[in-house]
């Protein structure tokens, strides 16, 4: 791990794309742990109670770090940290966001839109007090369409910028020992593209049949892959659904959709002031307001 100037952000995401590559893990990549790094930490934000989001880094202590959504993001944690330790003037705020964004570039995708300035939690205690209460900020694959609203709407997004976000499933693979459903999505998961679109609306996606929770599955070119109940609610809801039909016949618009989903999911909370810091001040949200 190398240490790089202060405030070189491209020093920093050429240090992630230096440990993506793990043989051995998953499918050969920690990228798409980073990519749900970066959106778990983000994900707790509300619009309205302007509190939650990635700045603060709250995910170091508990209660955000033992919530049951977060189970598996200990090693993304333990992934990037080295960087961290050889360059401790950046923030993990701005790590974790950082390492997401470029991972999702470094496999294919598009740029994501990123700028610095989070800063991060002291203290257990500081996590809590300024924070308030987060949890179960974050949805849960068992439930449907309303659920999906319900969650995304209080972050401040639309229909639309749903549909574009859930393009990340085709990355990755979920794990029976973190949120108890298993497998990917599409067959080379370490890849950015539309194929989970595609693949939503061409295959027969059947019920499993196992002990697990219950989740749909697909058998594509020998490799079982999977869907959870809410990737199906997406092609089931009628307003959902002509999204999933214009990424799946248009890669282009996909990159440029989910980098601006993305890029505004990694800035919810992020206040910054007129120098580009993004104080912490109770309730987690506009230093002004406090
Ligand atoms: C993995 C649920 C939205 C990115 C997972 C897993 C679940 C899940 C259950 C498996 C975790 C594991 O067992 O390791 C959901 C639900 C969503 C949602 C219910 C919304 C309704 C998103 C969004 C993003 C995202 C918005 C990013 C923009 C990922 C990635 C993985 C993943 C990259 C793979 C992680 C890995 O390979 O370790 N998601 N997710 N998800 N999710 Fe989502």
């Amino acid at each position: 791990m190398s240490t790089v100037p202060k405030g070189d952000y491209d020093g920093i995401r050429a240090e992630v794309k230096k440990i993506l590559k793990r043989p051995g893990y998953d499918d050969g990549s920690i990228g798409p742990v980073l990519v749900r790094l970066a959106w778990h930490a983000s994900g707790t934000y509300s619009a309205k109670e302007k509190n939650g989001g990635s700045n603060g880094a709250g995910m170091r202590f508990a209660p955000e770090a033992s919530d049951g959504a977060n189970a598996g993001l200990e090693h993304a944690r333990e992934f990037i940290d080295p960087i961290h330790k050889a360059n401790p003037w950046i923030s993990y705020a701005d790590l974790w966001t950082l390492a997401g964004a470029t991972a999702v570039e470094a496999m294919g995708g598009p740029k994501i839109p990123w700028k610095p300035g989070r800063t991060d939690f002291q203290s257990e205690v500081a996590a809590t007090e300024y924070r308030g209460n987060i949890d179960n900020r974050l949805p849960d694959a068992a439930l449907g369409a309303q659920h999906i609203r319900d969650i995304f709407y209080r972050m401040g997004f639309n229909d639309q910028e749903i549909v574009a976000l859930s393009g990340a499933h085709n990355l990755g693979r979920c794990h029976s020992d973190r949120s108890g459903f298993d497998g990917p999505w599409v067959v080379n998961p370490i890849r950015f593209s539309n194929q989970y679109f595609k693949l939503l609306l061409t295959r027969k996606w059947v019920p499993r049949q196992w002990d697990g929770p219950f989740q749909y599955e697909a058998i594509v070119a020998g490799t079982r892959l999977m869907m959870l109940p809410t990737d199906i609610a997406l092609i089931e809801d009628p307003e959902f659904r002509p999204w999933v039909e214009k990424y799946a016949a248009d890669q282009q618009l996909l990159f440029k959709d989910f980098a601006a989903a993305f890029g505004k999911l990694l800035e919810l909370g992020v206040d910054r002031d007129g120098t580009g810091v993004a104080h912490l001040v109770k309730g987690g949200g506009c230093p002004f307001a406090a």
